[in-house]
This record gives C-alpha cells, structure tokens and sequence, in this order.
C-alpha cells in the first residue's frame, strides 16, 4: 500500500500542475458557505474526482472541488466543500485533503463550517471564531502509524488556534461593524443531530457549539505546522434550546444569508495573513 505521503505529494502536484499560482493560505467552506469560491480571479476548479486519491464529497451543499484563485490580491486554495466522518470516510481520508493543502506549499487555512449554537448568548447566524475544539469522533486522524515527514508523533493542541489569528479576526469583524463571538466546538459523529440531552450535556462540558466536522483537519493542520482560524456559522440554536425539530434545509438557508458577511470578513482577513511572517516568503 502506497503511503499518504506520498499519496498526499502526488495529489498535491497533480493540482498544481494545473495552475501558474502558488498559494500559502488554504480555505475550506462548509454547508452553504461555499460561494466565497465563485468570486476568485484567474480561477482554476478541479473536481474533487480529478484529484489522485481524493475523498469525493457526497453531502448535499458541498460542491466537491479545490479552486484555485486570487482573492484580491491574495493567491488562495479553496476547498469548496469537504468530507466528513459520518460519510463513511475514514477519520484519515477525511484529514487527506489537509496533508494535500501541505504538500502544496500551504502554510495557513482558514476553516469555515456550519454549526448548532449551544451558548445561549448566540443568535441564528451569527459568526464565531474558534478558540478551541473537544473532539468527541472518538478517533484521530494521526491514529496509526506516525509518518515524520508529516510531523511528530505527539503533536501539541495548546494553540492549535492561532491566537494572533483570532485577534486579526476579531479587529476586521469590528472594522466591518459585524460581532464576531468566540467560542469552543464540539466535534460529534453525527449525522443525526444531537439529542437536547446531549446539547445539555454539550454545554456543561464548556462547548458553545456543535458540528460534525473541521477538528480533524485542525488536528492534521497542526501536525505539519500549518497555522489555523476557524470559523464557524451558527446556522440553528442546538436541539432543545427553541421548542422545534433540526434540519439541514434550516443550516443551508441560513448559511445562504450569512455568506456574505463571511465573506467580507474572509476578504478583510486574508491579506493580514499573507502578511504574516509566520506562514514563510511567498514562492514565485
Ligand atoms: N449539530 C451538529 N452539526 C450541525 C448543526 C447542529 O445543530 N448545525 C449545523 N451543523
């Protein structure tokens, strides 16, 4: 069986084939956040399917494709759409498309998802920064034998979301005049949502939100070094806080109506991460 190194540098070279651009900053777009990809210049769309040994998105509102573009003046990689656990992939194929994003030279990204609000403080669309995540998929994509290439076998999770990137976050969010929560996820399985018993439980636990995705690719992030923000859309208050059932149609309406307030933010914050030291000199 060929390794996912090299699998990962495959991939990652069968993308940039494709493309004269060398981005340094990747995104990812959850459930009905994904038009912050239609809107890059000197765009180049690959199919998931076109990539070697890519996991194919079979969620509704994920497109299922990497663009590469510029935004403004910031070359990016934006994976429109993504895979999650309770498809059936493996908690390693779900964190492949990272490895990828780092063989090709990525050295932040920028992870958007939709999410269920436990903290009561939280309103239907509003946006929250993460500051950290409670991984309840009950694996680990690192699980396994560690490659080095990769990274260490026993990576640090203390900062695994950038403080500086946060505070960046924070600043633009105000210059926009949007508020911009901070907050604690929850990574669940699913995909049935949660039970209000385990929203309650959720939130004793000091979880403000809740999700089925985005902690894997943290973690494979952190683990080649790449530097992290996560958003996350409060597309519904979590089950049981208002008296009415869940849906994925509710999560893509309202990720529909926060999108562009997303995107101005992703927008204002991008160059400040091009800008940062951190992520290494731009490759030509
Ligand atoms: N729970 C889990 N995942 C979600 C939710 C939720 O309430 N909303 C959007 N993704």
């Amino acid at each position: 069986m060929t390794d996912q190194f090299t699998l990962a540098e495959a991939a990652a070279q069968s993308v940039l084939q494709r493309t004269p651009l060398r981005p340094r900053i990747g995104l990812v777009l959850g459930s009905g956040l994904g038009s912050f990809a239609d809107s890059l210049s000197e765009a180049t769309r690959i199919p998931f399917h076109e990539i070697p040994s890519f996991p194919r998105s079979t969620a509704i509102g994920h497109a299922g494709q990497i663009v590469i573009g510029k935004a403004g003046m910031v070359p990016v990689a934006v994976m429109q759409g993504r895979v999650h656990l309770y498809e059936g992939y493996s908690a390693q194929q779900v964190a492949f498309p990272m490895r990828v994003f780092g063989r090709m030279g990525i050295r932040a990204v920028i992870l958007t998802n939709a999410a269920g609000g436990i903290n009561l403080t939280y309103k239907q669309g509003a946006l929250v920064v993460l500051s950290d995540h409670i991984n309840l998929q009950g694996t680990n994509p690192l699980a396994g034998p560690n490659d080095d290439r990769f990274g260490l076998r026993f990576p640090d999770m203390t900062h695994a979301y950038d403080k500086s990137y946060r505070t960046m976050a924070r600043e633009e969010a105000r210059k926009l005049d949007m508020t911009l929560h901070e907050g604690v996820y929850a990574a669940l399985l699913g995909p049935s949502y949660e039970t209000p018993a385990e929203i309650r439980y959720l939130r004793t636990v000091g979880a403000d939100l809740v999700g089925m995705s985005t902690a894997f690719e943290v973690i494979a992030a952190r683990h080649m070094g790449i530097k992290v923000l996560a958003i996350s859309c409060v597309t519904n208050m979590a089950a049981g806080i208002l008296d009415q059932p869940l849906s994925h149609e509710e999560v893509m309406e309202t990720g529909e109506r926060v999108k562009t307030s997303l995107e101005a933010l992703l927008r204002a914050v991008l160059p400040r991460i091009e800008n940062d030291p951190g992520i290494g000199p731009q490759k030509t």
